[in-house]
Protein backbone atom coordinates (compact mmCIF):
# COMPACT_ATOMS: atom_id res chain seq x y z
CA UNK A 1 0.00 0.00 0.00
CA UNK A 2 1.11 3.00 -1.80
CA UNK A 3 5.13 1.75 -1.68
CA UNK A 4 5.15 3.97 -5.02
CA UNK A 5 4.47 7.36 -2.97
CA UNK A 6 7.04 9.38 -3.11
CA UNK A 7 5.88 11.39 -0.06
CA UNK A 8 3.11 11.02 2.65
CA UNK A 9 1.28 13.29 5.29
CA UNK A 10 1.63 11.98 8.80
CA UNK A 11 -2.40 11.30 8.85
CA UNK A 12 -1.91 8.90 6.10
CA UNK A 13 -0.67 6.53 8.50
CA UNK A 14 -1.41 7.62 11.87
CA UNK A 15 -3.62 5.07 14.04
CA UNK A 16 -5.67 5.07 17.03
CA UNK A 17 -5.94 1.36 18.89
CA UNK A 18 -8.26 0.87 21.76
CA UNK A 19 -7.70 -2.00 24.62
CA UNK A 20 -9.67 -3.11 27.43
CA UNK A 21 -7.54 -4.42 30.34
CA UNK A 22 -8.52 -7.48 31.27
CA UNK A 23 -7.32 -9.62 34.31
CA UNK A 24 -4.37 -11.46 32.73
CA UNK A 25 -2.87 -7.99 31.47
CA UNK A 26 -2.55 -7.46 35.22
CA UNK A 27 -0.21 -7.46 38.34
CA UNK A 28 -1.93 -8.49 41.77
CA UNK A 29 -2.48 -5.24 42.57
CA UNK A 30 -5.13 -5.32 39.86
CA UNK A 31 -2.65 -2.68 37.67
CA UNK A 32 -1.48 -3.41 33.86
CA UNK A 33 1.79 -4.63 33.48
CA UNK A 34 4.33 -2.75 31.86
CA UNK A 35 5.10 -5.58 29.11
CA UNK A 36 1.69 -5.61 28.67
CA UNK A 37 1.59 -1.83 27.52
CA UNK A 38 5.34 -2.32 25.77
CA UNK A 39 3.77 -4.63 23.47
CA UNK A 40 1.02 -2.61 22.14
CA UNK A 41 3.03 0.36 21.78
CA UNK A 42 5.25 -1.82 19.87
CA UNK A 43 2.36 -3.26 17.64
CA UNK A 44 0.51 0.13 17.27
CA UNK A 45 3.51 1.92 15.83
CA UNK A 46 5.03 -1.07 13.88
CA UNK A 47 1.56 -0.69 11.71
CA UNK A 48 1.95 2.57 11.20
CA UNK A 49 5.39 2.10 10.19
CA UNK A 50 4.04 0.01 7.95
CA UNK A 51 1.23 1.84 6.65
CA UNK A 52 3.96 4.85 5.62
CA UNK A 53 6.56 2.52 3.79
CA UNK A 54 4.57 0.40 2.45
CA UNK A 55 7.32 -2.62 3.68
CA UNK A 56 7.73 -4.59 6.45
CA UNK A 57 9.18 -3.27 9.67
CA UNK A 58 11.22 -3.91 12.42
CA UNK A 59 11.92 -2.78 15.58
CA UNK A 60 15.92 -1.22 15.76
CA UNK A 61 15.15 0.92 18.85
CA UNK A 62 12.63 1.83 21.58
CA UNK A 63 13.31 5.34 23.43
CA UNK A 64 12.07 6.71 26.58
CA UNK A 65 9.06 4.64 28.25
CA UNK A 66 8.26 5.88 31.28
CA UNK A 67 5.05 4.94 33.32
CA UNK A 68 3.28 8.12 34.93
CA UNK A 69 0.62 6.71 36.36
CA UNK A 70 -1.35 3.08 36.72
CA UNK A 71 -3.72 1.36 34.64
CA UNK A 72 -6.87 -0.45 36.30
CA UNK A 73 -8.36 -3.50 35.26
CA UNK A 74 -11.32 -2.28 33.68
CA UNK A 75 -10.04 0.78 32.28
CA UNK A 76 -9.76 1.31 28.50
CA UNK A 77 -6.69 1.96 26.82
CA UNK A 78 -6.02 4.12 23.92
CA UNK A 79 -3.22 4.20 21.87
CA UNK A 80 -2.44 6.97 19.25
CA UNK A 81 0.63 6.33 17.17
CA UNK A 82 1.87 8.68 14.11
CA UNK A 83 5.06 9.19 12.51
CA UNK A 84 7.13 11.65 13.62
CA UNK A 85 10.37 11.82 11.02
CA UNK A 86 11.59 9.63 8.70
CA UNK A 87 15.33 9.36 7.97
CA UNK A 88 16.51 7.22 5.04
CA UNK A 89 15.28 3.59 5.53
CA UNK A 90 14.49 4.30 9.32
CA UNK A 91 11.07 5.85 10.68
CA UNK A 92 10.41 7.41 14.09
CA UNK A 93 6.85 6.39 15.32
CA UNK A 94 6.14 8.55 18.67
CA UNK A 95 3.30 6.97 20.50
CA UNK A 96 0.36 8.39 23.34
CA UNK A 97 -1.29 6.17 25.69
CA UNK A 98 -4.01 7.30 27.30
CA UNK A 99 -5.99 5.43 30.03
CA UNK A 100 -10.13 6.00 30.10
CA UNK A 101 -12.37 4.79 33.44
CA UNK A 102 -15.38 4.29 31.06
CA UNK A 103 -17.53 4.84 33.81
CA UNK A 104 -16.34 8.14 35.04
CA UNK A 105 -15.23 9.79 31.88
CA UNK A 106 -11.83 10.58 33.68
CA UNK A 107 -8.60 9.82 31.31
CA UNK A 108 -5.62 10.53 32.56
CA UNK A 109 -2.06 10.33 29.61
CA UNK A 110 0.21 7.67 31.19
CA UNK A 111 2.88 7.03 28.61
CA UNK A 112 5.19 8.73 25.78
CA UNK A 113 7.31 6.89 23.97
CA UNK A 114 9.91 6.75 20.55
CA UNK A 115 10.27 3.83 18.39
CA UNK A 116 12.19 3.51 15.66
CA UNK A 117 11.49 0.88 13.02
CA UNK A 118 13.39 -0.16 9.96
CA UNK A 119 11.75 -0.89 6.79
CA UNK A 120 12.99 -4.24 4.55
CA UNK A 121 13.26 -5.38 1.66
CA UNK A 122 12.30 -9.10 0.25
CA UNK A 123 15.55 -10.50 1.08
CA UNK A 124 15.35 -8.61 4.89
CA UNK A 125 17.74 -5.60 3.65
CA UNK A 126 16.51 -1.79 4.50
CA UNK A 127 15.17 -0.45 1.47
CA UNK A 128 15.04 3.44 1.53
CA UNK A 129 11.20 4.76 2.05
CA UNK A 130 9.07 7.76 1.28
CA UNK A 131 9.58 11.04 3.08
CA UNK A 132 7.19 12.63 5.07
CA UNK A 133 5.53 16.16 4.56
CA UNK A 134 4.34 17.48 8.43
CA UNK A 135 1.25 19.30 7.61
CA UNK A 136 -0.05 21.15 11.14
CA UNK A 137 1.72 22.98 13.67
CA UNK A 138 2.11 20.00 15.84
CA UNK A 139 3.39 17.92 13.29
CA UNK A 140 6.29 20.70 12.41
CA UNK A 141 7.20 20.56 15.86
CA UNK A 142 7.72 16.61 16.09
CA UNK A 143 9.29 16.57 13.12
CA UNK A 144 12.14 18.87 14.47
CA UNK A 145 12.35 17.22 17.85
CA UNK A 146 11.98 13.65 16.03
CA UNK A 147 14.99 14.82 13.23
CA UNK A 148 17.41 15.67 16.67
CA UNK A 149 15.87 12.59 19.03
CA UNK A 150 17.41 10.20 15.95
CA UNK A 151 20.53 12.49 16.02
CA UNK A 152 20.71 11.44 19.86
CA UNK A 153 20.01 7.59 19.36
CA UNK A 154 22.58 7.52 16.53
CA UNK A 155 25.36 9.58 19.00
CA UNK A 156 24.40 7.25 21.71
CA UNK A 157 24.56 3.98 20.14
CA UNK A 158 28.06 4.86 18.32
CA UNK A 159 29.76 5.60 21.80
CA UNK A 160 28.19 2.89 23.41
CA UNK A 161 29.76 0.34 20.16
CA UNK A 162 33.26 2.47 21.07
CA UNK A 163 32.57 1.37 25.08
CA UNK A 164 31.82 -2.39 24.01
CA UNK A 165 34.20 -2.67 22.21
CA UNK A 166 36.97 -0.97 24.64
CA UNK A 167 35.76 -3.33 27.39
CA UNK A 168 36.20 -6.75 24.91
CA UNK A 169 40.08 -4.98 24.35
C1 LIG B 1 17.13 -3.80 10.72
C2 LIG B 1 18.52 -4.29 10.41
C3 LIG B 1 18.45 -5.29 9.25
C4 LIG B 1 19.30 -3.05 9.93
O1 LIG B 1 20.61 -3.46 9.65
P1 LIG B 1 21.81 -2.44 9.87
O2 LIG B 1 23.05 -3.13 9.49
O3 LIG B 1 21.70 -1.80 11.21
O4 LIG B 1 21.48 -1.38 8.74
P2 LIG B 1 22.03 0.09 8.60
O5 LIG B 1 23.27 0.31 9.39
O6 LIG B 1 22.06 0.35 7.11
O7 LIG B 1 20.89 0.99 9.25
C5 LIG B 1 19.64 1.13 8.63
C6 LIG B 1 18.89 2.27 9.28
O8 LIG B 1 18.53 1.88 10.60
C7 LIG B 1 19.02 2.81 11.56
N1 LIG B 1 19.37 2.04 12.73
C8 LIG B 1 20.01 0.85 12.75
N2 LIG B 1 20.14 0.43 14.03
C9 LIG B 1 19.58 1.39 14.81
C10 LIG B 1 19.37 1.52 16.21
N3 LIG B 1 19.80 0.62 17.08
N4 LIG B 1 18.75 2.63 16.66
C11 LIG B 1 18.30 3.57 15.80
N5 LIG B 1 18.44 3.48 14.46
C12 LIG B 1 19.08 2.40 13.98
C13 LIG B 1 20.21 3.47 10.87
O9 LIG B 1 20.47 4.73 11.43
C14 LIG B 1 19.71 3.56 9.43
O10 LIG B 1 18.79 4.64 9.32
P3 LIG B 1 18.63 5.51 7.96
O11 LIG B 1 18.71 4.58 6.80
O12 LIG B 1 17.27 6.12 8.07
O13 LIG B 1 19.72 6.53 7.96
C15 LIG B 1 19.23 -4.93 11.61
O14 LIG B 1 19.58 -3.91 12.53
C16 LIG B 1 18.36 -5.95 12.31
O15 LIG B 1 17.99 -6.97 11.75
N6 LIG B 1 18.02 -5.69 13.59
C17 LIG B 1 17.16 -6.57 14.37
C18 LIG B 1 15.73 -6.08 14.29
C19 LIG B 1 14.77 -6.99 15.00
O16 LIG B 1 14.82 -8.19 14.87
N7 LIG B 1 13.88 -6.39 15.77
C20 LIG B 1 12.86 -7.11 16.49
C21 LIG B 1 12.97 -6.87 17.93
S1 LIG B 1 14.17 -7.92 18.65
Amino acid sequence: MGQDKIQKLPKESSAEMRFLVMPEHTNPQNSIFGGVVMSWIDMAAAMVAERHSGRPVVTVHVDDISFKAPIKIGDHVLVKASVNYVGRTSMLVGVKVIAENPFTGISRHTTTAYLTFVALDDIGRPISICKLVPETEAEKRRYIQGEKRMLEVKKRNAEKLKEDEKLKG
